[in-house]
């Protein structure tokens, strides 16, 4: 019932999550009207006439800070406006990495987005696999986090032949990997990662009483930005003598020459969600849709 009072809207920036969103929730969906000034400033203009509520659909890669503008002028025009129930749909939140103040005087970008959003009035900020914890804990009110966990798990289903083993290349990601691991009844295995300070490079450390001759493996990710951290892992992999690497993240940037460094890097597929406005141009890379879990998450929500 609630979904069909939404008016969704997609700012410039959306990947076609809204037309999917709306379609399904069977509710009007407008898209915004903008263009560039000569000088390469934003001109938007927004449906004004909508009921309430509104969902403001968009994501923020690869032009992070312009998409970013489109939303707080967006949230900023509706609170204005009078507008209470205003949410967003941002698969990909751009920023989510810089959660803390890491080095004295480090801007928190991240904490800084979602404390203009709530104070903007936003009522809930809906995140495929936002990265930081910390950033999800601390706005628990505004955000939600959607974890992809049964479409990764779909996909190991249909796609990877068994014995498989589903890999977390850190702490950070065990819980994700933990929640698919669940549900397709199979084991997991968490890897260390170290980092060196000084020079950023990345090494990983492979638990030695687990066995990868001949296993299949499924690493599991938020993001694959340049690839380090997967052609890294591969590489330990492949000197473990696993079967085929298959790679699922949640968001897939590929910057850089990062798809050339994954293609000889021995892993055999790489799928991503379409959370973001780049497709890989790379048989390499295979995409899955998000719209049903974001809408199911959406559902849990606010249709209570
Ligand atoms: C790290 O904590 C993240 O979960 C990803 O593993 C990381 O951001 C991927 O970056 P890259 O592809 O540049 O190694």
């Amino acid at each position: 019932m609630w979904c069909s009072r939404v008016h969704v809207i997609s700012l410039p920036s959306d990947p076609g999550i809204g037309e999917r969103l709306a379609s399904v929730m069977r509710c009007a969906h407008t898209s915004a009207w903008y263009k560039a000034f000569p000088d390469g400033e934003l001109y938007m203009r927004l449906p004004s006439r909508v009921s309430e509520p509104i969902i403001l659909t968009l994501t923020t890669y690869p032009e992070q800070n312009r998409s970013l503008m489109e939303l707080l002028f967006a949230v900023e025009y509706f609170n204005f406006k009078g507008f209470k129930e205003l949410y967003i749909v941002a698969p990909y939140l751009a920023y989510s990495r810089q959660d803390k103040e890491f080095l004295e005087g480090e801007v928190v970008s991240g904490r800084a987005l979602l404390r203009i959003l709530t104070g903007l009035g936003v009522r809930k900020l809906f995140v495929v696999d936002i990265h930081s914890d910390r950033l999800k804990e601390e706005f628990s009110n505004l955000v939600v986090n959607v974890v992809p966990a049964r479409t990764f798990a779909d996909y190991v289903r249909r796609a990877v032949r068994p014995p498989y083993v589903l890999l977390a290349p850190d702490m950070g990601a065990s819980k994700r990997v933990e929640a698919v691991a669940k549900l397709l009844e199979c084991n997991h295995v968490v890897v260390s990662k170290f980092r060196d300070r000084v020079t950023g490079e990345v090494t990983h450390q492979i638990p030695e009483e687990v066995n990868m001759k001949g296993v299949n493996v499924v690493i599991i990710d938020d993001i694959i930005s340049t690839g380090g951290t997967i052609v890294n892992l591969a590489k330990c992999l492949v000197e473990r003598g696993a079967g085929d690497v298959y790679v699922i993240a949640s968001h897939g940037l590929f910057v850089g020459d990062a798809l050339k460094r994954l293609s000889s890097s021995g892993v055999s597929r790489v799928v991503v969600l379409n959370t973001v406005n780049y497709r890989a141009p790379s048989d390499l890379v295979e995409y899955l849709d998000a719209t049903e879990e974001i809408l199911e998450s959406i559902r849990n929500t606010l249709e209570k």
